[in-house]
C-alpha cells in the first residue's frame, strides 16, 4: 500500500433519493492517495426554525425539492475551494465551507450540500488512514456502543398528525450489549404490531417505520406501548422503558398547545402538568422537545419538575448549536442534547455542540432525520464521539435498519473490548454520567 496522501483531489455531488422518495445530495470526495469518501444528507420534516437550511430548487419538479442549485454550488464553489486541502484537517475543511457559505444558516450553499461534503471528507480521511470511520473519530479512546432509542409508534408530522405525539420510543435499559438491545427492540416492536393487528388497528408504518398510530388519544399510544413491552415478556421500566419526542412546536398555536387527538387546548402550565402526569403514570425516562422551541419558561418549568429523574432533550430547541446548548444549560432549560449533523451543517459544528453539552454535564444523543438513506455516518459519529444514545427511528425500513445493523457490526469488530453504554447512559440528572 502506498503512503497516505490525504490531499483532496476532487469534490463532486450527485442527486440521489431519500426514504420519502425525495431528492437529496450525495457528496463524493477523492484524495491524492486514491481514497474515496461518500456521504448523503438526510432531511427533516419537523424542523427547528433555527437549523441549517436545505437548498432546494423550488418550482414544479419534485414538489420544489430539487437539489440542482445545491449541486451547482458544490461544482462551482466548493470543489475549487477544497482542492488541495488535507481531508485529515476536518476543522479547516469545515471552516472553509462556513466561510464560503458566509451565512448564519448555510442558506447559500445549502445545509444539505455542506453536511454531505463534511461527512464525505471524514469518510475519505478515514479511508486514507486505513481505519473504520468510528475509529478515525475516536483516535486512541475506548469505543462504546450507545443505548438505542427505538420508535414503536410514529406520530405527529411523520404520520399525517394522526396523533399529536411524534415519537413513542422504547429504551432497552436492561440490555447488556447493543446486540441484546436490538433483540429486545425487535421483540417489543413485533409485539406492538401483533396488538395493533388484534385490535384491527394495523395500518402499516409511519415515516420512520413506527406503527401507524391508529389511536383515539395520546395516552392510548402510551398504554399500548406498555402493553407491547409486557407482551414481549419484559418488565416496563425495568427491562424496557419509554422515551417520547413531543415535538411540541408542531402543535403550538399562539400561546396554546393544541392536542387535537385529545380535543384539548393547553397553556404552557397545562402542558407541563400533562407531561409531568404522563411521566408519573408511565415508565417514561426521556422526553424530547416537551415545549415549543420558543417557550423557554415552559422548558425550564418542565425540567425543574422532572429533570432529576427524566432526561429532557432539546432538539428543535437547541438545533445542534453549541451556543444554544451553553445558554440552555446555564438557564436549566433541559439536560440533554439531540445531535443532528444537518441541523448544524458541518461535523465540526456538530462536535462543538456535543462538547458544549459535555461541559454542562449533559447526556448526548446522536440522531437521524425522518428523511433518511442507507448512509450510516451517524452510527460512526455516535461510537467515535462516545455519545450516550443513538436515535434512528423504528425497527423497520432499511434506511433505519442500515444504522442498527452497522452498530451491530461495530460492536462485533470491538469483540472483547466492546463496551455498551448501558443503563448509565440514560436517565435523570441524578444518575452518574459515564462519559
Ligand atoms: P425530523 O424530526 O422530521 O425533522 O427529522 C425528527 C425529530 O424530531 O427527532
Ligand atoms: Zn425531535
Amino acid at each position: 500500500m502506498s503512503a497516505p496522501d490525504p490531499r483532496i483531489l476532487s469534490v463532486t455531488g450527485r442527486r440521489v433519493w431519500d426514504s420519502r422518495g425525495r431528492p437529496t445530495v450525495e457528496a463524493e470526495v477523492h484524495l491524492a492517495d486514491g481514497a474515496i469518501g461518500r456521504a448523503i444528507a438526510p432531511a427533516g420534516a419537523s424542523r427547528g426554525s433555527h437549523e441549517a437550511i436545505d437548498l432546494r430548487d423550488g418550482g414544479d419538479a419534485f414538489g420544489g425539492l430539487g437539489v440542482s442549485r445545491a449541486l451547482a454550488g458544490i461544482a462551482d464553489d466548493v470543489a475549487p475551494a477544497l482542492a488541495g486541502r488535507s481531508a485529515d484537517d476536518q476543522a479547516a475543511v469545515d471552516q472553509a465551507l462556513i466561510t464560503l457559505d458566509g451565512t448564519t444558516n448555510k442558506q447559500r450553499l445549502g445545509g444539505n450540500a455542506t453536511t454531505a461534503i463534511s461527512m464525505a471528507v471524514a469518510h475519505a480521511a478515514a479511508a486514507s488512514a486505513g481505519m473504520p470511520l468510528w475509529r478515525y473519530f475516536l483516535r486512541d479512546g475506548e469505543a462504546r456502543l450507545p443505548m438505542p432509542l427505538v420508535q414503536i409508534f410514529g406520530g405527529g408530522a411523520h404520520a399525517g398528525r394522526r396523533i399529536d405525539l411524534q415519537d413513542v420510543m422504547l429504551v432497552p435499559i436492561g440490555a447488556t450489549s447493543f446486540d441484546e438491545a436490538t433483540i429486545m427492540a425487535a421483540e417489543v416492536y413485533r409485539a406492538a404490531g401483533l396488538i395493533m393487528e388484534e385490535h384491527g388497528l394495523l395500518r402499516g408504518v409511519a415515516d420512520e417505520g413506527g406503527w401507524w398510530p391508529e389511536f383515539s388519544s395520546n395516552e392510548e399510544a402510551l398504554e399500548e406501548a406498555v402493553a407491547a413491552i409486557e407482551r414481549a415478556g419484559y418488565r416496563p421500566g425495568e427491562d424496557v422503558a419509554l422515551a417520547l419526542d413531543i415535538a411540541a412546536s408542531q402543535f403550538r398555536t399562539g400561546e396554546h398547545y393544541r392536542l387535537t387527538t385529545d380535543s384539548t387546548n393547553l397553556d404552557t402550565a397545562g402542558m407541563v402538568e400533562r407531561l409531568v402526569e404522563w411521566c408519573r403514570r408511565f415508565p417514561i425516562i426521556s422526553v424530547e422537545d416537551p415545549l415549543a422551541e420558543d417557550d423557554e419558561s415552559g422548558m425550564r418549568a418542565f425540567t425543574a419538575a422532572v429533570g432529576d429523574d427524566v432526561q429532557v432533550i432539546g432538539d428543535d430547541y437547541l438545533v445542534t448549536s453549541a451556543e444554544r446548548v451553553t445558554r440552555a444549560a446555564a438557564q436549566g432549560d433541559c439536560n440533554a442534547v439531540l445531535l443532528k449533523p444537518n441541523q448544524a451543517g458541518t461535523l465540526t459544528e456538530t462536535r462543538a455542540a456535543l462538547d458544549a453539552a459535555r461541559d454542562a454535564g449533559w447526556r448526548t444523543i446522536v440522531s437521524a432525520r425522518s428523511g433518511e438513506t442507507e448512509d450510516t455516518t451517524i452510527v460512526h459519529l455516535a461510537v467515535g464521539w462516545r455519545a450516550d444514545q443513538l436515535k434512528v427511528g423504528s425497527f423497520a425500513r432499511s434506511e433505519r435498519m442500515a444504522k442498527w445493523n452497522e452498530a451491530i457490526r461495530v460492536e462485533e469488530a470491538l469483540d472483547a473490548a466492546a463496551r455498551f453504554a448501558g443503563q448509565a447512559a440514560i436517565g435523570g440528572a441524578s444518575v452518574p454520567i459515564n462519559t
